[in-house]
C-alpha cells in the first residue's frame, strides 16, 4: 500500500509532519478498501498549482487540491493498482488554516481526504446531491482518522503539588498530597506528577515514596539535574522523571529548559536513569533546536511547555503559540520522540491541545485542583478528562 509523497516546497512554512501526512493517506487506503492501491500526493506552492489549473483545467489563479485520477478507464493504471496523483498546494493550505483556527497539518489533511475522494469517484461539482454525499463522506473520513490517531491518546497526568502546598502553609499534615492522588486515579487520571524541588517548598521525600508505593497507575517525579535529587530519583524508581529547569525564586517551572546548552550534562543524567530502567522526559520549549537536542541526548520523551499559549493577551497570539507547538509536536513525534505537553493549562485552553493527536499525555495541576475547591475533585478531574476525548 505504497503513498509516495513528494515535497516539492521551497519556501519555509510554519513545520509539519510529512510522515504524518503519509500515514494518514495510507490509513485512508485501508478505510477505504484500497489496501493495494498506490498512490501520490504532491506537495506543491501557489506558482505551481496555478500552472497546472491553468493546463489542466483552463483555470486561472492557484487552488486548494487538484487530483488526477488515474483510473478513469486506463487498465494500465487499475493492472497496477495505481490510484492517482493528489497536488496540494501548501501555500493555500497554510492561508486556509490560519482562516479557519486550525494546524496546517489539520488543513493539509482535510485537503488529503477531498483530493482522495475525487481519486475514488466522488464529484461535488456533478449536482447538489453528490456535493452532499461527497461532504459526508469527506466528515466521515475525517473523523476516522482523528480517531485513529487517538486510539492510543491522550492521558491525563494530574500534577498534586498544589495540595502539598496548602499543607505546608500550615506545617501541619492535611490536605494530603498522597489521599490526592488516589482520588485523582479514582476519577479516570492515567497518572500522578509531583515536582520534588530542592527547596521541599512543597512537596515532600515521604510524599514521592508513598505514591511509590501506592498508585495504581503511573508516577512522574518532575525534578531538576542536581545530584541530591537524581540520587533519590534512582533509589525510588518511578516510571518516569521529568527533568525541569528549576530557580529557588520562581512560583512554577518558568521556561523550558536549554537542552541544547548542556547536551553532555544530560546525556549523562539520562544514561544513568536509563540504566536503572527510568524513561526521562525533557521540559522544553517549541523549538526545533530544542527537539533535535532531546534526540541527541536520547531522552524518550519531550514535554512541550504550553506556558506561552495559556498566558497568551490576544487570540492572534493564542493561535501562533498554538501553531507553534501544533508544529513541535509533530516534528518531535516525526523524530521517534514520545510527545506530552503541559503548563497552564485549563478547561479553555485544553480541548485544542489534547486534540492534537502526536501528544500522548498532559500534565495539569493548577487549573484542576483551583476547580477542585469548588466542586470536588473527583469532578474537577473527570471535567478535564471530558474536555479531552
Ligand atoms: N508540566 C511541568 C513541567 C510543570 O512544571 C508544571 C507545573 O508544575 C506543569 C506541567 C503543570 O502546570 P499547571 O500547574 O499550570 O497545570
Amino acid at each position: 500500500m505504497p503513498v509516495l509523497l513528494r515535497n516539492d516546497v521551497c519556501r519555509s512554512f510554519p513545520r509539519f509532519s510529512e510522515l504524518l501526512l503519509r500515514r494518514a493517506a495510507e490509513y485512508l487506503l485501508i478505510l477505504t478498501g484500497h489496501p493495494d492501491t498506490e498512490l501520490s500526493i504532491l506537495l506543491v506552492d501557489d506558482d505551481q498549482i496555478a500552472e497546472l489549473n491553468r493546463s489542466w483545467r483552463q483555470k486561472s489563479g492557484p487552488t486548494n487540491v487538484l487530483s488526477f485520477s488515474l483510473t478513469e478507464g486506463e487498465d494500465f493504471a487499475l493492472a497496477f493498482n495505481l490510484l492517482g496523483d493528489i497536488v496540494i498546494s501548501v501555500d493555500t493550505a497554510a492561508r486556509e488554516a490560519k482562516q479557519e483556527g486550525v494546524s496546517l497539518h489539520a488543513r493539509l489533511q482535510a485537503l488529503l481526504v477531498h483530493g482522495f475522494l475525487h481519486l475514488i469517484g466522488y464529484d461535488h461539482e456533478k449536482s447538489k446531491s453528490e456535493a452532499v454525499r461527497m461532504l459526508i463522506k469527506e466528515k466521515e473520513l475525517l473523523q476516522q482518522l482523528t480517531n485513529k490517531r487517538r486510539e492510543k491518546m491522550i492521558k491525563l497526568a494530574v500534577n498534586v503539588d498544589h495540595v502539598a502546598t496548602l499543607r505546608e502553609a500550615r506545617g501541619i499534615n492535611e490536605p494530603d498530597p498522597v489521599l490526592a492522588a488516589g482520588i485523582c486515579e479514582l476519577a479516570g487520571a492515567e497518572g500522578i506528577v509531583v515536582h520534588l524541588r530542592e527547596d521541599r517548598r512543597h512537596i515532600q521525600d515521604r510524599d514521592v515514596r508513598l505514591l511509590r508505593q501506592t498508585l495504581k497507575t503511573k508516577l512522574n517525579l518532575e525534578m531538576g539535574a542536581a545530584e541530591e535529587i537524581i540520587e533519590f530519583a534512582l533509589a525510588l524508581q518511578p516510571d518516569m522523571v521529568t527533568l525541569v529547569p528549576e530557580k529557588r525564586k520562581e512560583l512554577t517551572t518558568e521556561g523550558g529548559l536549554n537542552v541544547a546548552g548542556q547536551k553532555k550534562k544530560l546525556k549523562a543524567v539520562i544514561g544513568r536513569m536509563r540504566d536503572a530502567g527510568i524513561p526521562v522526559s525533557l521540559f522544553i520549549d517549541a523549538d526545533s533546536r530544542q527537539i533535535e537536542a532531546a534526540k541527541n541526548v536520547e531522552a524518550t520523551y519531550v514535554e512541550i511547555h504550553t506556558g506561552r499559549y495559556a498566558d497568551a493577551r490576544s487570540e492572534d497570539e493564542r493561535n501562533r503559540e498554538f501553531d507553534l507547538i501544533a508544529a513541535a509536536a509533530e516534528e518531535a513525534y516525526e523524530a521517534g520522540l514520545r510527545v506530552n505537553a503541559g503548563h497552564g493549562l485549563n478547561y479553555v485552553n485544553t480541548a485544542r491541545i489534547a486534540a492534537l493527536g502526536s501528544i500522548e499525555e498532559l500534565s495539569i495541576g493548577h487549573a484542576i485542583m483551583a476547580r477542585a475547591i469548588f466542586v470536588g475533585l473527583d469532578q474537577a478531574v473527570r471535567e478535564m478528562l471530558g474536555l479531552m476525548l
